[in-house]
């Protein structure tokens, strides 16, 4: 069934290319100045902040500009660094300035909520992007299947334990934001592997937190409290590559980094060097290429004024409403395949084969 939505959405990206190619306009890199006159509206996208992962930084920026330039579709995309209000503003002023479509990740569902109905009473179509905004109504939501990323999370600790042959071992759970819809349904899926596992005595349950906003810094001092508490933690899973980093820090300090295997998620340059180093057991790589691309094609069709069906829903837990979606694949990383996510193009060779990692990634055949 995913596959088919792969192909689906690979079909509809071939169809806006081929469209812009027949528009003639060889303004293709010349910024928006070549599509001013197209009837096309412009869209704007909200990334939530910089901190949280480097993927909103660098990675979904850098696909989606490149997504809507290739369709010759004008897209103003800003980041409203953690600040809910500065979230606000930029949506009003996206809205005043005659955006067709905004595609948002929000910073929580409320504030997410607030500018959804906005932009809808301003008749401006809404997509929400990776994350779902609670009894928000967008038109579509485009992500990954969440819960397989946080399964695959589960099933990457108890592979990393069972190779190290821990014994009973004390598993501590650092959760992501309580606010980010996503952190709920990776927790469901690392659950639905670790619960067993504690149920029936073969895992110690551990501390289990949440860090407010994804924050690194909070993830560290959290981790350490954890560690203090309880000494024998034998087994980390953290939500993402940054809270993973987090906590392998604070591992290096007690000299305990490469003994107790933590997870992660986003397939950064940190984590897939700490990976490289041992210092991190797995993390999960999302294509972010194809979730912008995905995303792009449905905005770009909405300002278009056109409604493309998609196979795929998530009911909203909240308004109880199916959302249509495209939900794509996640994939899991260790040593041995971190040589996928840079021959995908996700992480060159340069960013991550640095200083001691030269030798690293020739061991682990990434070229
Ligand atoms: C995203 C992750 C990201 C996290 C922190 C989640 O909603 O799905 O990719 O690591 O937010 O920004």
């Amino acid at each position: 069934m995913r596959k088919g939505m792969f192909a689906l959405a690979a079909a509809g990206l071939l169809a806006t290319g081929s469209m812009a190619a027949c528009g003639g306009d060889s303004g293709d890199d010349a910024g928006n100045s070549g599509t001013s006159g197209s009837s096309i509206g412009k869209v704007g996208v909200i990334l939530p902040d910089t901190a949280s992962s480097q993927r909103w930084g660098s990675d979904d920026p850098k696909f989606l500009k490149a997504a809507f330039d290739a369709a010759g579709v004008q897209v103003d995309i800003q980041n409203a660094q953690g600040d809910k209000s500065q979230f606000q503003t930029i949506a009003d002023g996206m809205i005043s300035s005659g955006v067709k479509v905004l595609m948002i990740v929000n910073l929580d569902s409320g504030t997410g909520k607030a500018v959804l109905d906005k932009a809808k009473s301003a008749g401006v179509a809404t997509i929400d992007y990776d994350r779902l905004t609670l009894n928000g109504g967008a038109q579509y939501y485009v992500s990954f299947d969440n819960v397989a990323v946080g399964k695959l999370q589960g099933e990457g600790l108890v592979k990393c334990l069972t190779d190290m042959k821990a014994t009973k071992p004390v598993v501590a759970e650092l959760n992501g934001s309580p606010t980010d819809n996503n952190a709920t349904l990776f927790k469901e899926g690392y659950d639905s592997v670790l619960k067993p596992k504690y149920d029936s005595g073969d895992y110690v349950k551990g501390p289990d937190q949440s860090v407010p906003d994804w924050d690194n810094a909070q993830a560290g001092t959290i981790f350490e409290q954890m560690l203090t508490q309880k000494k024998d933690i034998k087994g980390v899973l953290a939500a993402n590559d940054g809270l993973g980093n987090a906590v392998v820090s604070v591992l290096k300090k007690n000299k305990l980094n490469g003994k107790v295997p933590v997870t992660g998620q986003d397939a950064t340059v940190q984590g897939l060097q700490n990976i490289l180093a041992g210092d991190q057991c797995m993390t999960v790589y999302k294509a972010i290429k194809q979730e912008a691309d995905a995303a792009a094609d449905l905005a770009i069709s909405l300002a278009k004024g056109e409604k493309k069906s998609v196979t795929q829903s998530i009911k909203d837990p909240e308004s109880g409403q199916d959302v249509p979606s495209v939900l794509l694949t996640p994939k899991a990383i260790y040593k041995e395949n971190v040589k996928d996510v840079v021959a995908d193009g996700f992480v060159t060779k340069d960013q991550l084969c640095t200083g001691d990692f030269a030798k690293l990634c020739t061991d682990n055949g990434v070229s």
